[in-house]
């Protein structure tokens, strides 16, 4: 945790990447005019977890142009228990481009496992599954639910729909009922050992990963 109490836990993982100020890496070069660069970055250094290509760009450039190519793949969780991986699940969203996170239920989550990504990446609460569900209706997303419950589909042998919303459940309860029967699906991930289930934010990375296999454009990575 930082020493620093000014500071809340989406600046935890700051301070130990980035480069100095402008001056000090190009000396004698004159400040980018660009409006995307952010006039205090540029003098005091960049220190965000942020890739190479948005070295001092301000918080709203960099947001503006992944929307400029975000997936069309939504991610929610259920959060009705404080869900401690939620976090995990934002920062492997945002590395992924997805279009929007979905909370639903609680409105609370636990930031620090986001590492600072939860500022790059589109954030919606619903108070619940049904809210969800008609947003997605709405939307033109279909919604498969991700859980290895009794009767689902082993992920690794269907093609996931492109406009998507994938839906996971919680530590304990995993999905809901409400949320299973409003899917188009619910796909399961194979596993091979003793554990009943793998940790959610593990499963949303796997799934996430699979739809980028199925319909991303590896071209565009960076
Ligand atoms: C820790 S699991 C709990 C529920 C699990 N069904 C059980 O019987 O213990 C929490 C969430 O992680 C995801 N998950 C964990 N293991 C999974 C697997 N093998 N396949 C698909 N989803 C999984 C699901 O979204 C699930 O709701």
């Amino acid at each position: 945790m930082s020493s620093d109490s000014t500071k809340g836990p989406t600046e935890w993982g700051e301070g130990r990447h980035g480069v100095g100020p402008w001056e000090q890496r190009y000396p004698g070069q004159p400040l980018p005019a660009d409006p995307r660069y952010d006039a205090e970055l540029l003098a005091e250094g960049d220190r965000r977890n942020v890739v190479d290509a948005y070295r001092y760009w301000s918080r709203e450039a960099i947001v503006a142009d992944i929307d400029t190519r975000r997936h069309p793949l939504h991610i929610a969780i259920e959060n009705f228990e404080n869900d401690a991986n939620i976090g995990t699940v934002v920062r492997t969203a945002n590395a992924f481009a997805v279009d929007t996170v979905h909370i639903v239920g609680r409105r609370r989550w636990n930031r620090r496992g986001a590492m600072v990504t939860d500022r790059y990446q589109h954030l919606m609460h619903h108070p619940d599954v049904h809210s969800l569900l008609v947003w997605a209706l709405r939307n033109d997303l279909t919604v498969v639910s991700i859980d290895n419950t009794p009767g689902a589909v082993p992920l690794e042998t269907v093609e996931l729909p492109r406009e998507c919303l994938l839906l996971f459940g919680q530590e304990g309860p995993g999905i809901s009922p409400e949320a299973a029967e409003g899917s188009l699906m619910t796909c399961s991930i194979a596993q091979f050992g003793s554990t009943r289930s793998i940790n959610a934010g593990v499963a949303a990375g796997i799934a996430m990963h699979t739809w980028v296999r199925q319909h991303a454009d590896l071209g565009r990575s960076w």
